[in-house]
């Protein structure tokens, strides 16, 4: 439990660092470049997580999730799960969370259904979602 902590801590720090960073080379960009760039190393997403794992075995569970590789990945329901980035599309904040069957930014409380559409107005522009598939106990994540 500690250990998951530390990580979950560890994944945001590093998000929050890449958010940062984005902000700045946004700062002096043009929007739509900017969307390009936050776009582009998601394109690159293809990982497996081992349900049977306890870092992962919450998955297992309908309406919880777990941020793995800076994605938000939740178990949507008995046979199926949802996945985006944990970077959100309103001010570029790596503060996506799932919470009442959809996603959810905690910064400025954007939200996005469970395949990236965005559902309220901080939300609107959608947000990069992923792929999933599961295996035995093997989820794959991909774009
Ligand atoms: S950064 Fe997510 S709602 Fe503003």
């Amino acid at each position: 439990m500690e250990n998951k902590i530390k990580r979950h801590e560890f994944l945001k720090s590093m998000g929050l660092k890449g958010a940062a960073l984005l902000a700045v080379y946004c700062g002096a960009s043009s929007l739509s470049s900017c969307k390009n760039e936050s776009v582009s190393p998601a394109s690159s997403v293809d990982f497996t997580l081992d349900l049977s794992n306890a870092t992962y075995s919450k998955l297992n569970t309908t309406g919880n999730y777990v941020i793995a590789n800076g994605i938000v990945i939740a178990r949507v329901s008995a046979t199926a799960f949802a996945a985006v980035t944990q970077v959100c599309s309103h001010e570029n904040k790596a503060n996506v969370i799932y919470s009442g069957g959809g996603f959810y930014c905690t910064q400025h409380g954007a939200t996005f259904s469970i395949t990236g559409a965005g559902t309220n107005a901080n939300g609107s522009r959608g947000i990069q979602a992923y792929k999933t598939t599961l295996t035995g106990t093997s989820l794959r994540i991909y774009a």
